[in-house]
């Protein structure tokens, strides 16, 4: 059976579909499923935001084919680990979450490591800088998370 993980954060354009892409290229796409999507609505359809694409790109992972979607109760169903990029994607994907095994699927991504905090901060309103440091966090967290999946 394939472990099946999901990335959440608000919009699916910044932060999850960097997340969706830095652990599909770490695990065998045979034994892990990795998706992404977003608490929020704003952006349903959508590629990526340029400057995820960009800072994937510079580390060899092509994003661009991605497309946006909202998280869904449906997603508590298709996923056995759900990662939230922050305290505020979290709360709003419990609150979407009906029995105590699919609150048991929720984390916080940056809980993987040990870094005096725990939130993946929101790059979309900052420069180019953030998201070569989102990249960094998401991409130590995706190779812990591999260890523990292995
Ligand atoms: P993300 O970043 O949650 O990392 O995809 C955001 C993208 C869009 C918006 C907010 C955050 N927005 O307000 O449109």
């Amino acid at each position: 059976m394939k472990t099946k993980v999901l990335m959440v954060c608000l919009g699916n354009i910044c932060r999850s579909p960097l997340a969706e892409g830095v652990l599909k290229s770490k695990v065998d796409s045979n034994t892990v499923l990795v998706d992404s999507s977003g608490t929020a609505g704003y952006h349903v359809g959508n590629p990526p935001d340029k400057r995820s694409v960009a800072v994937a790109k510079k580390h060899g992972i092509d994003i661009s084919t991605q497309k946006c979607r909202q998280f869904s109760k449906n997603d508590f169903e298709k996923f056995d680990l759900i990662y939230a990029m922050d305290e505020s994607n979290f709360i709003n994907i419990l609150s979407l979450a009906n029995t105590k095994k699919d609150e048991k699927k929720v984390r916080l991504l940056l809980d993987e490591l040990d870094l005096g905090f725990n939130e993946v901060p929101d790059p979309y309103y900052g420069g180019v800088d953030g998201f070569e440091e989102v990249y960094q966090m998401i991409n130590s967290a995706c190779e812990a998370i591999v260890k523990k999946l292995n």
